[in-house]
This record gives C-alpha cells, sequence and structure tokens, in this order.
C-alpha cells in the first residue's frame, strides 16, 4: 500500500531529549518487544547516565502497552532511569531493579491499563514516544508491529515524539484496526466485534500535529527472541491439550473448528499451537494480545483462518516471513488496540480457549504467575487475567517441577495469587491433566495431586491434604496453617522445596 508520508519537524534527539521532565510521565507505544521505540529512549538514557551523579538525579515514570525491548527498558534500567514502571515488564535488568527496590513497579491487567490512564489513574504524561511506519499526508501514524496502548498514549499526551522505523515493513499498512470510540463510563458504547477478523475502526492512527513534537528516523529491529524447539515436556503438555481438545468436540461441547484461541507466549504454548497445526481441526480463530510463530505458521497452512492480536512476538526467522509475506499476513493478521484484543467483554461473547502459563498452582487449584517465592517478580500478570476470568475454558500449563525437580510447581499453598479457583477450569503438566469443572475444593485437590504433580512430591501433597483436613478451622478449603508455606520456606533455606 502506497502513502504519502510527512515528516514533521526533524529534531535532533539530543536537544529534544533534555527537555524530558524528570520524574514525568512518559508513555511509549510497545507490547511484547514489538512496536516500541529505540533511539529516543537509548538517547535518554545516555543522558541520564551523563548527569551529575548518575541515576536517581534523574528518573522516569514509564509506561507503555506490555514488554519492550533492550533499546528501551533495558537501556534506561542500566542507567537507573526508571523510577516507576507499569503495566509489565519482561527485560532481566529492570527485573532485577524492581526486585532489589529501585525501581516501583504496578504490575496490571493489560486490557485496563487504556481506562486507567484515561481516568488519570498514572498521571498525564507528558510525552508520548510512538513508533510508527509512516505518516499520511493528513497527519495520520501507521504504526509498526504492535498497537497496543499507542492510540491513548497519542490522545493524552502533551507532546508527542514519532519514532519511524524503517526496518519494518512499510507493507505492514493495512494491518492495523483502531477502534475510536473508546470512553469512559458512562458513554461507554458497545464494541461492534462479532467475530475475530472483524475490522471495526481505521487502519491509521491520527494524532495531534499541534502537539508533535520531533520526528525521528530509526532502522532498529524490534527484539525477536530466537524460537527454541519445544522440549519434552512442552510437546508432553501440548499433547494432552489436544485430547482433551478432541475429547470436548466429541462430547459435542465444542464445535470442530474449536472456539478462538488464546495462548500464552513460550515453549508450551509453541508445541501447542505446533499439535493444533497438525491435527484434524479445521477453520480455526485466533483472538489473543500477541502472534508468535506457531500462529503464523498455522495461517500459512490454512488450518488458522485468522488471528487478531495487538502485536507480534516472534523469532527473528519468523518476522522474516513477515516481511517477506506482508501482504498475506495482512489479509490474515488484526493489530488492534489492547483493550479490545483483551476485552473483558469480548472474551466472554466470544467464548476464547485460554491457555496460558504458570508458576505455580496450589492444591485447590488457585495460581500464581507472577511471583516467585511470593515476593520476587518474574514478569507480570500481563493479559492472563483478562482472559483467565472470562474465557470458556481457562487452561494453565505447567511442568510439574522447576530449577532440576527442587521445586514442585503444585504446593500446598501458594505464598501469591493472581488467578482463583473461580478462574481457573483445567490445569495441565507433563504428568497429566486435571479437568476441574464443576469440582468443589477438595475434589479439585485431589484431581491435581492425582493427575498433575510429579511422582516424587505427590506423596507430599498427599500427606499435607490429609492433615490440613484434619487439624483445618474449616472444612471448605482445608489448610494446616503452620506448614501451609514450609515448602516455600524451606526452598529459600535449602535450594530445595523436598528438604
Ligand atoms: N518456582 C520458582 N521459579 C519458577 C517456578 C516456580 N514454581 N516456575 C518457573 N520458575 C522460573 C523458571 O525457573 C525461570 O527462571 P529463570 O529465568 O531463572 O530461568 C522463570 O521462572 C521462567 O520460567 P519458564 O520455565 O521459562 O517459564 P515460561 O516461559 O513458560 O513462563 C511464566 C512461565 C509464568 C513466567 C509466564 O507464563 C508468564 O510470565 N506468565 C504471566 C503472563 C502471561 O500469562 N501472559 C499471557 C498472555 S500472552
Amino acid at each position: 500500500m502506497v502513502q504519502d508520508t510527512f515528516f514533521g519537524p526533524l529534531i535532533l534527539i539530543a536537544s529534544f531529549v533534555s527537555s524530558f521532565p524528570s520524574c514525568g510521565v512518559s508513555a511509549a507505544s510497545g507490547f511484547t518487544g514489538a512496536g516500541y521505540p529505540k533511539a529516543v529512549p537509548e538517547a535518554l538514557a545516555q543522558r541520564i547516565r551523563a548527569a551529575p551523579a548518575a541515576g536517581k538525579e534523574f528518573s522516569i515514570r514509564l509506561l507503555t502497552g506490555a514488554s519492550t525491548g533492550p533499546q528501551l527498558d533495558g537501556a534506561l534500567a542500566q542507567a537507573n532511569g526508571i523510577a516507576f514502571r507499569a503495566p509489565y515488564n519482561g527485560d532481566s535488568t529492570l527485573r532485577a531493579r524492581i526486585n532489589d527496590g529501585s525501581t516501583l513497579y504496578l504490575d496490571t491487567h493489560l486490557g485496563q491499563v487504556a481506562q486507567k490512564a484515561r481516568q488519570g489513574q498514572y498521571g498525564k504524561p507528558n510525552i508520548a514516544i510512538i513508533e510508527a511506519i509512516g505518516v499520511t499526508a493528513d497527519g495520520h501514524l501507521i504504526l509498526s508491529s504492535s498497537v497496543g496502548n499507542s492510540p491513548t498514549w497519542a490522545q493524552l499526551a502533551d507532546k508527542i515524539i514519532v519514532e519511524i522505523n524503517i526496518w519494518q515493513n512499510p507493507e505492514l499498512a493495512g494491518i492495523h484496526d483502531i477502534w475510536s470510540h473508546v470512553c469512559l463510563p458512562p458513554n461507554t458504547q458497545f464494541i461492534p466485534l462479532i467475530h475475530p477478523g472483524d475490522r471495526i475502526g481505521n487502519g491509521t492512527l491520527p494524532i495531534d500535529i499541534e502537539r508533535l513534537a520531533a520526528v525521528v528516523i530509526t532502522d532498529e529491529p524490534d527484539r525477536n527472541a530466537p524460537f527454541t524447539e519445544p522440549d519434552q515436556n512442552a510437546r508432553t503438555i501440548a499433547a494432552h491439550v489436544l485430547d482433551f481438545l478432541q475429547h470436548e468436540v466429541k462430547q459435542g461441547r465444542l464445535p470442530s473448528s474449536l472456539l478462538p484461541l488464546q495462548s500464552g507466549v513460550g515453549n508450551i504454548a509453541n508445541a501447542v499451537l505446533e499439535g493444533l497445526n497438525n491435527s484434524q481441526f479445521e477453520n480455526l480463530t485466533g483472538f489473543r494480545e500477541v502472534i508468535q510463530d506457531g500462529m503464523l505458521s498455522m495461517l500459512e497452512s490454512g488450518r488458522m483462518t485468522v488471528a487478531s492480536a495487538s502485536s507480534f512476538s516472534l523469532s527473528p526467522e519468523a518476522a522474516q516471513r513477515i516481511n517477506e509475506r506482508a501482504s498475506f499476513f495482512r489479509e490474515k493478521i488484526i493489530l488492534r488496540q489492547q483493550e479490545i484484543s483483551n476485552s473483558p467483554e469480548l472474551i466472554r461473547r466470544l467464548g476464547i480457549i485460554a491457555m496460558n502459563g504458570m508458576i505455580e498452582a496450589d492444591i485447590y487449584g488457585n495460581v500464581n504467575s507472577t511471583c516467585v517465592m511470593g515476593s520476587r517478580i518474574q514478569n507480570g500478570i500481563g493479559g492472563s487475567g483478562d482472559f483467565a476470568r472470562n474465557a470458556f475454558l481457562s487452561i494453565f500449563v505447567s511442568p510439574s517441577t522447576e530449577k532440576g525437580g527442587k521445586i514442585s510447581a503444585f504446593v500446598p499453598m501458594l505464598p501469591h495469587t493472581d488467578h482463583i479457583i473461580q478462574d481457573v477450569q483445567i490445569i495441565v503438566s507433563e504428568q497429566g491433566l486435571a479437568d476441574l469443572r464443576g469440582l468443589a475444593p477438595v475434589e479439585r485437590a485431589r484431581e491435581i495431586i492425582k493427575n498433575c504433580a510429579h511422582p516424587d512430591f505427590r506423596p507430599l501433597l498427599k500427606d499435607y491434604f490429609e492433615q490440613a483436613r484434619k487439624q483445618s478451622f474449616g472444612q471448605h478449603i482445608p489448610h494446616h496453617l503452620p506448614s501451609a508455606l514450609a515448602w516455600h520456606q524451606r526452598y529459600i533455606e535449602t535450594g530445595s522445596m523436598a528438604g
């Protein structure tokens, strides 16, 4: 698609970077390592490092769509330039800052960020930095490899800086669908999306030229993590999930094209998608927040007809495939702002099958997705809460052990909970699948211990459950409080949950 491009004033990075207010709110494009600004944050990090007594002398409150990459979160965290971060992080340097207390972190459901920002919960952004692949003659941005919260940041920020990234394929133009009717209650409108493939908005994002502070040209690639082949555990978990879906179809509880699929990122999700691609299911659809490698293959094979998301999260090889076949994928993929891709109302109405990773679950099937040993953040809740609570089927997957068998992913009690019993319907490990639908807490516990726990930990979990039933204050969700968190404490003290 040919676009007329208009470049506003091209100002040297150094001059406008000096106008960033310390402790001001900066909002950036970007979602799962795609479509985030690169040049301006790197220049800002340089400025912070050069400042006298570098560090907390100058720092910003940073908002994005979700995780970004080394040039944004990584560079600013290295310079200790992020005082506050929301709504999600996947960068290891920033993770260390959050866990040592030098950066404050507000981990937030990704579908809720835009509305919270419009309410003013994060403060008014002074600056929005948005990556695009072009600007049309009438001042509309053609966004790049993610939409995320860019429409909200462009609406709210005092000033807008646009990074035109010439590494991105200009033929992505047309893949975006930006719905402009989002507002706060009581003016909220019905989102007119009936099928994952519906386009309900515009392909470009109008911005107020009066607030455009600068346009910068960059050519840096997105953070594309190399694809790692699913390991044996991931393949076994994927096989359990596929058996379960086939069974549901046979029982008449799911149509043969299933329902729109959401799956988290990573090894297990890719194994499930690979399994689906080699299955007999046809005319599958995706409704989720990211497009990863496995989904591209399904679109290419025709197994999946359309995928709706907010962003890409691809290996370099898959990004290359998108670049080479942009006009093909543009017809099969729709990138939306995250308050649409993760809208609880749409997830409920479309009847999504949600599959997400977890850190651990307790014997009753509460799930911890975010905090190792209850206090160290791993990434964040991301979209898992948006999807799990509202999905038609909510599935959580994990290997049964971690750290070479020293940690059980199934424990007596969680030191931190993200997803409660009511939002967790099915749990799968390489040991098997626990179908928890319609079961009371003590029935759930028996299923999880029997089907999902590792044999090394299963007897210990049974012992705990029996002791809890004898000594609990109540019998609805039996617990023996003095030993409920002992496994975690033992790991912290000895490096093994088993002792
Ligand atoms: N106890 C302690 N550490 C654990 C653990 C447990 N029970 N389970 C996992 N970990 C550690 C791993 O050892 C690994 O640590 P490392 O970085 O030191 O190697 C780290 O957590 C990541 O685990 P990994 O096995 O690589 O898991 P993953 O890539 O499948 O991710 C989550 C699992 C939970 C971290 C990931 O799914 C997540 O962030 N979920 C929340 C967001 C989300 O669901 N988004 C979905 C919408 S796209």
